[in-house]
């Protein structure tokens, strides 16, 4: 997932990130997530259902990935963070995850979504639509494809 700083000059006079003619939806300003932290924001996705967020700040950048862990629902937002690997580990289980992309750092582990973030002036908005759709593995991938 990329930020990308937003000039003034980009943006579009009819967009209002946090209306609802737009996907994005404000969390806060950058200064209140400072660097090696993370935090739960919950957000009405384009359906109005509500959802839960995390969103981490590794040395001035922003990711966002689904706060629920795949497995029981963990708050990822609490997890331990590598900020080297840029790995979160779910508190409850161990679990683990890219918050770059929401993907399982080892083959046929679960993964979960993942958000855009964008930074316009010193305020964050993430997008409720997901840019990578994290999938549910209930099987190991050795009985996946072999049966
Ligand atoms: S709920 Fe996350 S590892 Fe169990």
């Amino acid at each position: 997932m990329k930020v990308r700083k937003i000039e003034d000059s980009d943006i579009d006079p009819n967009t209002n990130f946090s209306d609802n003619k737009s996907s994005f939806r404000y969390l806060c300003l950058s200064n209140d997530l400072t660097v090696g932290t993370s935090r739960k924001f919950s957000i009405r996705d384009e359906r109005d259902k509500e959802i839960e967020i995390a969103v981490f700040n590794i040395n001035g950048k922003y990711y966002a990935i689904s706060n629920k862990c795949q497995h029981q629902g963990g708050p990822l937002s609490e997890g331990i963070l590598d900020i080297e690997k840029k790995i979160v580990t779910c508190p409850w289980h161990g679990w683990k995850y890219s918050v770059i992309d929401g993907r399982a750092p080892h083959k046929g582990g679960d993964s979960v979504n993942s958000y855009e973030i964008k930074m316009v002036e010193d305020k964050l908005y993430v997008d409720s639509i997901p840019n990578n759709i994290g999938k549910r593995v209930t099987q190991p991938l050795s009985i996946l494809y072999f049966g």
